[in-house]
């Protein structure tokens, strides 16, 4: 298959260009190559690849900046992603979106499905719903992957910060009271690849699996590590930063496994795996 891949030199697009060159032949575009918020720009790059699959792995993904720059955030994730929607309509390519667990509001209780209600939180909540709405409604042929605590070797991320700041801290604060699943960019990017072998479009929850708080994450992450250190156990009250987050936003993989696809694997194996590496 013809790829392109917009975004590729993120945190997920690296590891998107690693994997996906495999079996396909890919192309790729950076920010200073294609600004996704010019349009014409937009449709002109994805007319000239052709590509059968384009791959939107570019984002505004400062979730609490997105608070005090909420112009550049809905430009970038709402109208940004409009333009790689009509482009895609343009090419009749089919596109695969990265969307986010902040679409949600954490109240369920329990994990979300697919279907289940959006009420995202904050402003880049909004903004990267707003996005998915602009390709439902401008698209046939899509693919909305859903994921969340992404961390890979391509970009900073919470398992970096944490090692990070051991270096000069001997207790760490860690918010206990919100729970999700952490994600290997690495895992996402192959379930990504597998996905797209099949016109199965949709919506898709796309996450490593079993589930913590951020302190919880915080300790396993230094077990592997083998470093002592004191964590501190906070509510998000007692860690104020600008944007809401969900208190409880696991994915249920719902339609990857009602297609067949297998379980991905836990997220302490991936880390493990991520953390050998590092
Ligand atoms: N990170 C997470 O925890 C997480 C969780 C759930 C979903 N996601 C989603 O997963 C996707 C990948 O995230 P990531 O963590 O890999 O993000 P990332 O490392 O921040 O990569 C995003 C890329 O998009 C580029 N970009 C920003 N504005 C652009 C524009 N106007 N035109 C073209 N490119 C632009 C960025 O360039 P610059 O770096 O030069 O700005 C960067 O290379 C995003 O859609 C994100 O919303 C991320």
């Amino acid at each position: 298959m013809r790829i392109l891949i917009i975004g590729s030199e993120g945190m997920l697009g690296h590891d998107l260009v690693d994997i996906l060159s495999a079996d396909n032949e890919v192309s790729t575009t950076t920010i200073d190559t294609l600004d996704i918020t010019d349009i014409d720009k937009t449709i002109q790059t994805v007319n000239e690849v052709k590509p059968d699959v384009l791959v939107h792995a570019a984002a505004y993904t400062d979730v609490d900046g997105s608070e005090s720059n909420s112009d550049l955030a809905y430009k970038v994730n709402a109208i940004g992603t409009r333009n790689v929607a009509v482009a895609c309509q343009k090419a009749d390519c089919a596109l695969v979106y990265i969307c986010t667990d902040y679409v949600f509001d954490g109240t369920k209780g329990s994990s979300y499905y697919e279907y289940d209600q959006t009420n995202p939180l904050s402003v880049y909540g909004k903004t990267k719903l707003a996005g998915e709405i602009y390709i439902r409604d401008i698209l046939n042929k899509f693919y909305i992957t859903r994921t969340s605590w992404l961390y890979g070797f391509h970009g900073p991320n919470f398992v970096t910060t944490m090692l990070n700041l051991a270096e000069t801290n001997d207790v760490i604060s860690v918010v206990n009271d919100q729970i999700g699943s952490p994600t290997y960019t690495v895992d996402l990017a192959n379930a990504i690849a597998k996905l797209i072998t099949k016109p199965n479009y949709g919506i898709y929850h796309i996450t490593n699996s079993d589930h913590c708080s951020w302190y919880e994450y915080a300790k396993e992450i230094f077990n592997n590590a083998g470093v002592n250190i004191n964590l501190k156990p906070v509510t998000t009250e007692e860690f104020p930063r600008p944007a809401f987050r969900p208190k409880y936003s696991v994915l249920e993989n719902y339609n990857w496994i009602m297609e067949g696809f297998p379980k991905i694997r836990s997220y302490k194996m991936a880390l493990k795996d991520y953390m050998k590496l590092l």
